[in-house]
């Protein structure tokens, strides 16, 4: 056997490893800033440290979901080019703090996120909100419908699992537009988990329903996310589907520039992230699935999920820093 095919196609999987400096640098950033209220300085500091980290990738990369538009980011922004210019060329998503809310206030699951995949395979999803559904692996195709009802939805994962609807935990968004969604839910018999930000965590932990308590993604997020959501959900495996809110013919056009040609098209996993997929998360507070960044004395501790579609690995990286001039 060669060692290509040891290794096998498409990404590098050393790539995936690198990849892990990337969001462990921008967490360790962001962590120096939970709990001061100053969403904007530590965003920047986790944008600022991903984009350094990325430099040093052997990649011919385009950020592809990113900070925003070029005009209105001034880094990491959609269309930039990042990493050494070498190697092969792909595709990046990234949030470098996503939940930066969570982050002033020091809340449970804010995450430094990083999608990366063969050229041309991710989603170019304008920054609009996305309408979501999401459940983890193991489940035949047609057991949730973003067109179905709430209740349709949650009993029919309920049967799927075996168990009684009392025994289903939808997450979902805390805002105003969910309220019908909450009482639909509600009125099931099923759980709620609310949460005020961060919905990449969010429908991950539909992926490990017994270590999150989450069976299902439910609402209305960020498209971006729901593209980086995507990435995760095709390496560990589960499903999602999204439709982009295009409410104004503003937005329509934005999107149409993107290369969305039907507004109403609903997203499954392997059509926002195609082909060869790397995903990588490191806490930056802690939360369900991963902890928070932790900083003693002599050492920085950060704890980091890395994903490959092509293997379907889910690797959980701890990793203590002792060389703390690097952070
Ligand atoms: P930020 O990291 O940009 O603060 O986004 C947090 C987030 O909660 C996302 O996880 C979610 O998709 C989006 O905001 C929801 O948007 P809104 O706060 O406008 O409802």
């Amino acid at each position: 056997m060669s060692v290509a095919e040891k290794i096998g196609a498409g990404l590098d999987r050393v790539l995936s490893m690198e990849l892990v400096r990337v969001t462990e640098r921008a967490a360790v950033a962001a962590a120096r800033l939970r709990g001061r209220g100053d969403e904007k300085a530590a965003d920047q500091v986790a944008v600022d440290a991903m984009r350094t980290e990325l430099n040093r990738l052997t990649i011919k990369g385009t950020v592809v979901i990113g900070e925003g538009e070029r005009d209105e980011a001034p880094m990491l922004y959609i269309g930039e080019e990042v990493g050494d210019g070498h190697g092969p060329e792909v595709d990046i998503a990234l949030d470098p703090l996503e939940g930066t809310t969570i982050c002033a206030k020091n809340l449970p699951n804010a995450l430094a996120v990083v999608a990366l995949a063969t050229k041309g395979s991710l989603l170019n999803a304008p920054d609009v909100y996305m309408d979501k559904i999401a459940i983890g692996p193991g489940y035949a195709d047609d057991v949730i419908d973003i067109d179905a009802t709430p209740a349709q939805n949650i009993e029919r994962l309920a049967k799927a699992k075996g168990v009684d609807v009392s025994q289903i935990t939808a997450c979902i968004l805390d805002r105003p537009r969910h309220a019908a969604l909450i009482e639909a839910v509600r009125g099931t018999g099923a759980a709620i988990r609310l949460i005020g930000d961060g919905d990449v965590a969010g429908v991950i932990h539909t992926t490990d329903p017994d270590e999150t308590g989450i069976d299902i993604y439910m609402g209305i997020g960020g498209a971006p996310e729901g593209v980086l959501a995507a990435a995760a959900l095709r390496c560990i495996g589960g499903q999602i589907q999204g439709r982009l809110i295009l409410d104004t013919p503003e937005k329509r056009e934005r999107a149409a520039r993107m290369g969305v040609s039907d507004p109403d098209r609903v997203y499954h996993a392997h059509e926002m992230a195609r082909g060869d997929v790397l995903f990588a998360a490191t806490g930056v507070t802690d939360g369900n699935m991963l902890s928070g960044v932790k900083f003693s004395h002599n050492s920085i501790t950060t704890h980091t999920i890395v994903l490959r579609s092509s293997s379907r690995t889910v690797r959980e990286i701890k990793a203590r820093h002792q060389d703390m001039d690097k952070f």
